[in-house]
């Protein structure tokens, strides 16, 4: 076969974000634009010769012609196999925990995780280090760097391979081996649960859950494990993948999964409601007429931990990003362990979890994850919560009451003002922090601003500094408001805004949030200027 070295120009602004490279399908259908950053990713790595590489997809629109070119690419630079999901599906933690298992030398995940698909929607493109987990910023910096001056790239000219049944081909020197999407990941979570017990549970016909695939990748992990290995039958819903997701938002939170939230505060809710994203990274919780927190999810599962064969030795140490709620700081206090707070984005946990300092780690956008691989894992949040269920025999309301109650509860909301000028949004950022050194001391009614600052974190295994990575304001009393601006869109920009007071009185802990914030969020406004700044005057999403 014959091996092409074609040549090439560079494209603007092929800088990977805080997950991957993400731009509108279109941007990727210019020829060459999708090749230019894969030849990139393989300039950038050193020692493949020969090796193992994962590759599949959220099954967005154009997942199946991105995996044909880069599997007829990775056969011209002389990978010596790749293992690639039936149909070109692998959902996110899935190829994490496949690098792991098979010892692969990294992964490509093709998936602009909650973004919305389709031909008018977002695509997207990661790769993943031999830890199972993402790039590391030295990586994606080098990656970019490449993409400016790239002049070739190479392609092997090949017919497309049979990606409809499991089997092994070869494309040059290459085999490439299409497997089955789900059967390593659901073994590793049958490793971590107690199946036996979830599925007595489900066959006691006394609880019942609502799982929403959101027409996305999860649609076949959750039928082969919730429905066909632990008996969750017919408690799923939107499970089969669509290249547009049925034009929805996949992503699993009060305003997208609006199907699951109408159920889960219907009359019959089920005890739990759960929901996945588009690539099966982010989960959301739920129970009956009741919301968990992605903060708040994190909090309890590290408290009930012991509770579940995984994790009943015990955890090392948490991780959280520096925007999710304290709650999990103060678990970690009660367990004697360390809890480290770090920038958003889930490669700031990969160190941590490979030094053996953390077990658990979280994020307040609906993400929650541990060791047994290196990303955030929609579905595995979802098992720990049907194992902890299963032994606790409580309602999510009734654990997360006693567990406010012991710990204090955090109130937490994120406002995101989406789709803003990206000047508007730096101008912003910008005057907030022009007003650092006058701010502390300033009073707001009962609230008295303690610190403002800029958050940068140096990692404690590498030494690497990540700087400008959200403005935080302190009152005292511990209450927070955080300005960040979002590395994942690609049209202008979003203005997130964290909002978090903590609560001791077990008295005022019914309260319902937006309420126990108001103050708050009318002190973000006249702080920021959000409205001045933006013309807006309400969030497009509140989570
Ligand atoms: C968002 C979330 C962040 C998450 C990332 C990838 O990034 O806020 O926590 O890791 O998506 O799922 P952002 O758009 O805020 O940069
Ligand atoms: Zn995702």
């Amino acid at each position: 076969m014959h091996i092409q070295n074609l040549s090439t120009q560079p494209f603007d602004g092929q800088k990977p974000g805080t997950s991957g490279l993400r731009k509108q399908v279109q941007v990727f259908q210019q020829a060459h634009y999708l090749e230019n950053f894969v030849q990139s990713i393989f300039d950038t790595l050193e020692g493949y010769q020969g090796q193992t590489l994962v590759l599949g997809g959220d099954g967005r629109f154009y997942n199946v012609p991105a995996i044909q070119t880069i599997l007829k690419m990775a056969a011209a630079n002389g990978f010596g196999r790749v293992l690639v999901g039936q149909q070109g599906l692998l959902s996110t933690p899935a190829v994490s925990a496949i690098i792991r298992k098979y010892k692969a030398f990294g992964g490509i995940v093709l998936s602009a995780s909650h973004n919305p698909g389709g031909s008018d929607g977002d695509f997207g493109i990661k790769y993943n280090i031999d830890n199972g987990g993402p790039a590391p910023e030295k990586m994606t910096d080098a990656i970019y760097a490449h993409t400016q001056t790239i002049s070739r790239y190479k392609i092997v000219e090949a017919a497309d391979v049979d990606l409809t049944q499991t089997g092994t081909t070869q494309i040059a020197e290459m085999k490439v081996e299409v497997i089955d999407a789900v059967d390593d990941y659901a073994e590793l979570m049958e490793s971590l649960f107690d199946f036996g017990r979830i599925q007595q549970m489900f066959k006691s016909g006394a609880f019942r859950m609502q799982f929403d695939a959101m027409h996305a990748i999860t649609g076949p992990y959750a039928k082969a494990i919730l429905e066909d290995r632990l008996h969750a039958v017919g408690m799923l819903q939107n499970c089969v993948p669509l290249e547009d997701f049925g034009g929805g938002h996949p992503d699993p939170n009060l305003t997208y999964a609006k199907d699951l939230v109408d159920v889960m505060y219907g009359s019959h809710a089920p005890q739990l409601g759960a929901a996945s994203d588009g690539d099966g990274d982010r989960n959301m919780i739920l129970g009956s007429h009741f919301f968990v927190t992605p903060s708040d999810s994190l909090a309890v599962l590290a408290a009930n931990a012991h509770l579940v064969p995984g994790y009943k030795q015990g955890l090392a140490g948490i991780a959280r990003s520096m925007p999710t709620s304290g709650a999990a700081d103060r678990v970690a206090e009660a367990l004697g362990i360390d809890c480290y707070e770090t920038p958003t984005g889930w490669k700031f946990f990969g160190n941590l979890l490979d030094a053996g300092k953390v077990t658990l780690c979280g994020e307040e956008s609906f993400g929650t994850g541990s060791h047994h691989v290196r990303e955030k894992d929609g579905l595995w949040a979802v098992l720990f919560w049907l194992n902890i269920l299963a032994v606790r025999q409580q309602s999510v309301a009734q654990i997360l009451r006693e567990h406010w109650a012991r710990f204090g509860r955090n109130f937490y909301s994120r406002y995101d003002y989406e789709g803003v000028p990206a000047d508007a949004a730096n101008v912003l950022m910008d005057t907030l922090r022009g007003q650092f050194d006058a701010l502390p001391g300033r009073r707001f009614g009962d609230h008295e601003i303690e610190f403002s600052d800029d958050f940068s974190y140096t990692d404690s295994i590498d030494g690497s500094l990540s700087e400008k990575q959200g403005i935080r304001i302190g009152f005292v009393g511990g209450s927070r408001v955080v300005f960040r601006l979002s590395g994942t869109g690609t049209a202008g920009a979003t203005l997130r805004v964290y909002l978090e007071s903590f609560e001791a009185d077990a008295s005022k802990h019914d309260q319902d949030a937006q309420v126990a914030l108001a103050d708050l969020i009318k002190i973000a406004d006249d702080l920021a200027g959000i409205q001045r700044h933006t013309g807006r005057d309400k969030p497009t999403v509140i989570t």
